[in-house]
């Protein structure tokens, strides 16, 4: 049988201890479901700055070149905020995406049943549920758009696209809303910004190739208020970088809590890397009560994904289900009348029901 390559970046603060329940969780369901992994773990971030200068050594970029998936925790802190852009840890997520062209993330935004009165949001907005997916594009804009930096008392930062990048990231959510309910709103500035322009253009180009696509276009300080006024009029959401970055942390605020956000970072081929939305969580870091969901959401991404295991991806969503049904919570999600788990325990919850069949 066929042995999958699981490269591991837990990177720091929170990183490590989400990112050791996903691969708890990643190892039961392989068992139940006949999978054979091999698993390396690398240094990223902060952990790899202190260890050899570099937040993205070579070693750890080979790695992740040679893995079928990647799972990645979380980067930053406080200790490496004095350090030149070039060297603090948000380089080595940066650096990954960049390096692997990792263009399209996926953002899913997903309201649980049994969470929808953990949201701060009235529980009428999001009756009946809500399904949103937000593909953010990842490796272009003012994220990397060169000249970037300080020249006198001039600072600079650059928002660039080119056609294809605008191009391909179109096609990927166009493909993903046939396989939803048929809708994308793509979200620009295009009263204002010249990329933007370009993007809404191109996206009327693209979206002709899929006559069976409703294709609208919104600006994104409204999309940023539609989000929580309406959330249930979205299917998929496609936009650039900077603006996928802030609206999907807003976004997060429907689900209950930045703690149940996954992400897949994919590329033109079939390897991706999974990456929970939230950072390291310096606040909440070293005591063992972070929400491992995320991280956990992100094998079920991967399993989909990079792996092409369904089955296995759907048991480990079941398995979330089943824990938030039978009332098992961290303390970012925590209500009254639920039990109240470490990380660990969350993780624990989740592998004992990897065999439980059950609705979202
Ligand atoms: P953050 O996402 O780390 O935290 C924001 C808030 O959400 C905090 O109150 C935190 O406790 C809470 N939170 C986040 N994840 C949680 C979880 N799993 N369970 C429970 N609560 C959770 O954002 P921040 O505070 O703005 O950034 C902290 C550091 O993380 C910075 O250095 C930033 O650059 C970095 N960061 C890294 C990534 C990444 O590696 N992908 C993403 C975002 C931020
Ligand atoms: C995210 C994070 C990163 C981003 C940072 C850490 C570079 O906020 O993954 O959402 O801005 O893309
Ligand atoms: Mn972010």
């Amino acid at each position: 049988t066929q042995t999958y390559r699981i490269a591991v970046l837990p990177g720091d603060g929170i990183g490590p201890e989400v990112t050791a329940e996903a691969l708890k969780v990643l190892r039961a369901v392989g068992e139940r479901h006949g999978l054979s992994f091999e698993v390396r773990e690398g240094l990223v971030g902060g952990a790899a700055y202190d260890a050899t200068g570099d937040p993205l050594p070579p070693e750890t970029l080979e790695l992740a070149r040679w893995a079928d998936a990647i799972l990645f925790g979380a980067v930053g802190g406080d200790k490496w905020d004095h350090l030149p852009l070039e060297k603090r840890p948000e380089r080595g997520i940066l650096g990954l995406r960049k390096e692997l062209d990792l263009f399209a993330n996926l953002r899913p935004v997903v309201t649980w049943e049994p969470l929808l009165h953990t949201s701060p949001l009235r529980p009428e907005i999001l009756e009946g549920g809500v399904d949103i997916l937000i593909v953010r594009e990842l490796t272009g804009g003012l994220y990397f758009g060169q000249p970037k930096g300080r020249d006198g008392d001039r600072t600079i930062d650059t928002c660039v696209y080119t056609d294809a990048e605008i191009r391909r990231v179109l096609h990927v959510a166009l493909q993903a809303a046939r396989r939803r309910r048929g809708r994308v709103v793509s979200v620009d500035k295009a009263n204002v910004m010249a990329t933007s322009r370009r993007w809404r253009e191109l996206a009327e180009e693209v979206a002709r190739e899929y006559p069976d696509v409703q294709l609208s276009h919104m600006y994104v300080d409204n999309c940023a208020m539609q989000l929580i006024r309406n959330p249930r009029q979205f299917d998929v959401i496609v936009t650039e970088n900077t603006f996928g970055d802030i609206l999907t942390d807003e976004a997060s605020t429907l689900a209950g809590s930045i703690g149940l956000l996954p992400s897949a970072s994919l590329g033109s081929g079939r390897a991706g890397l999974y990456e929970p939305i939230h950072g390291t969580a310096p606040d909440i870091a070293g005591k063992g009560v972070a929400n491992p969901l995320a991280a956990i959401l992100c094998v079920e991404m991967l399993l989909r994904y990079s792996l092409d295991q369904p089955g296995a991806a759907d048991a480990v969503q079941a398995a979330v289900a089943a824990a938030l049904r039978d009332g098992y919570r961290t303390p970012d999600i925590r209500e009254e009348g639920t039990r109240l788990v470490s990380t660990a325990e969350m993780g624990d919850a989740v592998v004992a029901r990897l065999d439980s069949p059950a609705p979202r």
